[in-house]
């Protein structure tokens, strides 16, 4: 043990990191293994990378050297009804043939709905009363009644909810859906800094990890050997959804019908934004190319510029329904995404070794977004669905983006 903590201190001091050492004599032996594991795993040149650059400004490239334009979307009402039923028969013979699967990214905990647990668990209430991932299961389960075909569904989770969403699976007996076809993937964590950018400490032997966003989905999935997983089953096309959306149409034929169709190599869905200051994403042309700005990062005179119609510029929002080719995924986990900054409230053990609970932000948390990843496609689709039938996220436990909320229209347009 003695080698490897004196192989740790060195990379320590390399990249002035030393005080993630400094209650290593009080931990037991069992503790100090854990830590020195943790310690190893990390990037270090990566993690003070993205420091310099937080410091410069909250995402990798200050939002006015952006080269941003709003963008056109089909949408799909102005489709004719033979025509999405022409959509609907390619997207289901792609699914028979067994060209497609399906990704959902569950690694968030519930703890903004006040939920403790995956929150792929959280159930809607009656009478309803199914989890989300219930509710993910049963649109498979109702494509594999139409054409016989298990869509392999590959879930990631994080290591905070890892074993609970597979103990969850397994409890329920997978709800009766194919338990080979069900494949589940960690996504990768970083660890999160202060404001000088010294890796916090959760406790005297624990790093401060947080999940590394939803762009990690890539190298997850190839670390984990689940690109040669599909390249096996024979899957062309993986569609990617989150967790949080109640009305999610997972697997969506007539998505999956309208991209190749039109000989889009990817496509995403969006729905129209409900107001100028919604969470949301909102797809837009950089350089030329579909982008998404977070609402995070959009500049507020942004979100409300209008057309003259009326209508805001930047008003499609993303909902996270994403279809990409198999093989362009192949290439993204090889180029890598950027990574943009946030600052959160961080309670941490101090160098006097008391636990501090902040009251203010105090550190920098690291995240890829998986909608990065378009600056990589060529020639993708935007389709603007309807909101009422296709977007029902769950965020916030009362109010806005709220279970009542999902509940009320999955009432309206159940499965
Ligand atoms: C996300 C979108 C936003 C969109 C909105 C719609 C991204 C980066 N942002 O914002 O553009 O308009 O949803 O509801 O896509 N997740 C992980 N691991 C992570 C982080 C997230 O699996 O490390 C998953 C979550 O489980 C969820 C999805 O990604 O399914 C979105 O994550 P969340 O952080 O809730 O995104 P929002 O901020 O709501």
């Amino acid at each position: 043990m003695n080698n490897e903590i004196e192989k740790v201190k060195k990379i320590l001091v390399d990249f002035k990191q030393e005080h993630l050492l400094q209650f290593i004599d009080e931990l037991s032996l069992a503790n100090r293994k854990k830590l020195v594991n943790q310690i190893s795993s990390i990037n270090f040149t990566l993690v003070n990378e993205l420091f310099r650059n937080s410091t410069v400004s909250i995402t990798s490239k200050p939002f006015v050297e952006r080269n941003i334009t709003p963008i056109n979307c089909d949408i799909i009402e102005e489709f004719s009804e033979s025509k999405l039923m022409e959509y609907r028969k390619k997207g289901i013979n792609a699914i028979c043939e067994g060209r497609i699967a399906s990704v959902t990214m569950a690694g968030g905990q519930g703890t903004r709905l006040g939920y403790n647990g995956p929150k792929g668990t959280f159930q809607i209430g009656p009478p309803i009363k199914k989890t989300l991932f219930q509710l993910q299961v049963e649109k498979l389960k109702n494509i594999h009644q139409e054409c016989g075909k298990w869509v392999p569904w590959y879930i990631m989770t994080s290591n905070e909810n890892h074993n609970d969403t597979i103990k969850y699976f397994s409890d329920n007996k997978y709800f009766g859906y194919s338990e080979k076809d069900i494949l589940f993937f960690m996504q990768g964590m970083l660890p999160m800094v202060d404001f000088n950018g010294k890796v916090l400490l959760k406790e005297k032997d624990e790093i401060y990890f947080g999940p590394d966003g939803n762009g990690g989905i890539f190298l997850s999935l190839k670390k984990y050997g689940l690109l040669q997983d599909m390249n096996l089953r024979g899957v062309e096309w993986v569609f990617i959804n989150g967790i949080d959306n109640a009305l999610v149409k997972v697997a969506d034929p007539v998505f999956i019908g309208y991209t190749t169709m039109l000989g889009k190599s990817s496509a995403s869905k969006s729905v129209a934004k409900k107001s100028p200051d919604e969470a949301v994403g909102v797809f837009c042309l950089e350089n030329g190319k579909p982008s998404i700005i977070e609402y995070t990062e959009i500049p507020e005179t942004l979100t409300k510029e209008v057309n003259d119609d009326g209508q805001l510029l930047f008003g499609d929002a993303n909902i996270i329904a994403h279809l990409f080719r198999l093989d362009d995924i192949v290439n993204i986990a090889e180029m890598g995404l950027p990574y943009h900054s946030a600052i959160k409230k961080a309670s941490y053990i101090d160098k006097n070794g008391k636990k501090i609970v902040s009251q203010e932000p105090n550190a920098y948390k690291f995240e890829s977004f998986i909608f990065d990843a378009f600056k990589y496609l060529n020639n993708m689709g935007i389709l603007r669905v309807q909101r009422e039938r296709e977007f029902a996220p769950i965020k916030n436990s009362i109010g806005k983006d709220s279970p009542e909320a999902a509940l009320e229209q999955l009432m309206l347009y159940p499965l």
